[in-house]
């Protein structure tokens, strides 16, 4: 899919809602993460590197979804089975989100669409852009933890395409702290405006 034809991806559009959060805080949690010069570059690296493997990616990350009932949950309606269209609506959004990750300079537009991703999985946005009846939020706690599993499991496909281990471990710590830091941002619409 390109861009522009992906159901319900709204990047840049103008019925995006300004995000709460303002660019020194986006400046100070990129300070806190130790962001650098060199993780934009290893960044824009595991965006070529990443590129052609986009769908097996997301493949990866559907199966360990699916094998957790847990998780697969947050795609089914209460107590019912995960529904299939939902999942296959959302999957070229998140293959496009991988690109975004490593290639949209964190202007305006991409704050914003940080919130409305954030909005997405609460109870204010989540079933509405592919009209769905399914669990109306997913919990903050599992947003947190699946840091962790969209790290690790990214690994091998940035060790796909001939890399030095050196250029491997600049690209894998630079999405860690691009993942960390959207994370950061999506915890936003979750908690009291002064605890945030
Ligand atoms: C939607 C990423 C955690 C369930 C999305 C989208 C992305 C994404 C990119 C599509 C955004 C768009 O519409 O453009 C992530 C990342 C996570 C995370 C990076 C954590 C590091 C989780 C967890 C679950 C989950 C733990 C639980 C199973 C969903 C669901 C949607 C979604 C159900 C569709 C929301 C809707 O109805 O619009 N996620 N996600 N996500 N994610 Fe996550």
């Amino acid at each position: 899919s390109t861009a522009s034809t992906i159901p319900g991806y709204t990047y840049g559009e103008p019925q995006v809602a300004h995000s709460p959060v303002t660019m020194a805080e986006l400046d100070e949690l990129k300070q806190t993460l130790l962001w650098t010069a060199e993780d934009d570059e290893a960044l824009r690296m595991v965006g070529d590197v990443l590129a052609d493997q986009v769908s097996d990616v997301v493949a990866t990350w559907y199966d360990y979804v699916a094998s957790h009932p847990h998780l697969a949950a947050y795609f089914a309606p209460p107590g019912g089975a995960p529904d299939p269209t939902y999942l296959e609506r959302v999957r070229p959004r998140f293959e496009q989100w991988i690109l975004d990750t490593c290639r949209r300079p964190h202007d305006q537009t991409w704050l914003d669409y940080q919130q409305e991703i954030a909005l997405r999985h609460t109870k204010a946005k989540k079933d509405q852009t592919d009209h769905v009846d399914a669990v109306d939020q997913v919990p903050l706690r599992h947003l947190i933890a699946f840091i962790f599993p969209i790290t690790e499991t990214t690994r091998p496909f940035l060790a796909r395409k001939g890399h030095g281990q050196d250029d491997i471990e600049r690209m894998h710590r630079a999405w860690l702290k691009a993942v960390t830091l959207e994370v950061a941002l999506w915890s936003r619409p979750y908690v009291r405006e002064n605890a945030w």
